[in-house]
């Protein structure tokens, strides 16, 4: 987690080990075909809205005491995480947010930061890859702008979405986007959140 202290991002291959995402993206496909999944919306609260042509993405919100074995694992190393966090950054991180995520078959999701107008809480956002087999013909990378200071206008590197794969980054500062990918494309995300006030 030094790139983390040193530029506020990381990337962390093999994270979650393949058979728990296997058990993941299995659960999520079942989910989705339930017809638990929701279009995503931007924004919160009053504003809150789908756009299409921003992000079309389906999610699952997790709910913390209502998660399946897979999940929970999940959850435990992701509080692993958070506490590592906090003891050598110091960043009060508080608590985690979280959903299932799936682009369809063409979806994306335009630049963007992750903090809602008028909410500093979330603090770092996380995301873990589901899919097995990514091309690099399949898209769906994950453009991150890593010059906080130029943003959109500045350097950007592609992270594909690889099975088990951990991306962080400091929620308020990097501007992001999802290139449009042209198969399913399944990840858990979450933001570690810090307390309320
Ligand atoms: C998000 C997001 C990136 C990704 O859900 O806010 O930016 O790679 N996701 O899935
Ligand atoms: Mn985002």
């Amino acid at each position: 987690m030094k790139n983390l202290a040193d530029f506020g991002y990381a990337i962390i291959p093999g994270f979650i080990e393949l058979p728990l995402v296997r058990e993941l993206v299995a659960e999520s496909r079942d989910s989705r075909a339930e017809g638990d999944f929701v279009p995503a919306a931007i924004g919160m609260g009053d504003q809150k809205q789908v756009v299409a042509q921003i992000r079309t993405d389906e999610i699952r919100w997790l709910e913390p005491q209502n998660l399946s074995g897979p999940q929970s694992r999940y959850w435990d190393q992701m509080e692993v995480l958070r506490v590592t966090l906090n003891r050598t950054l110091f960043l009060g991180l508080f608590e985690l947010e979280a959903h299932l995520a799936c682009f369809p078959p063409g979806g994306f999701y335009k630049a963007h930061l992750d903090c809602h107008q008028n909410s500093n809480a979330r603090i770092l956002s996380t995301i873990i890859y589901l899919d097995e087999g990514w091309a690099t013909a399949d898209g769906g990378q994950l453009r991150l702008y890593i010059d906080r200071e130029t943003g959109i206008n500045g350097a950007s590197i592609d992270i594909f979405p690889e099975p088990g794969k951990l991306v962080v980054f400091l929620s308020p500062v990097f501007w992001h986007e999802v290139r449009v990918s042209t198969r399913h494309r399944h990840s858990m995300t979450g933001w570690f959140r810090r307390r309320p006030e």
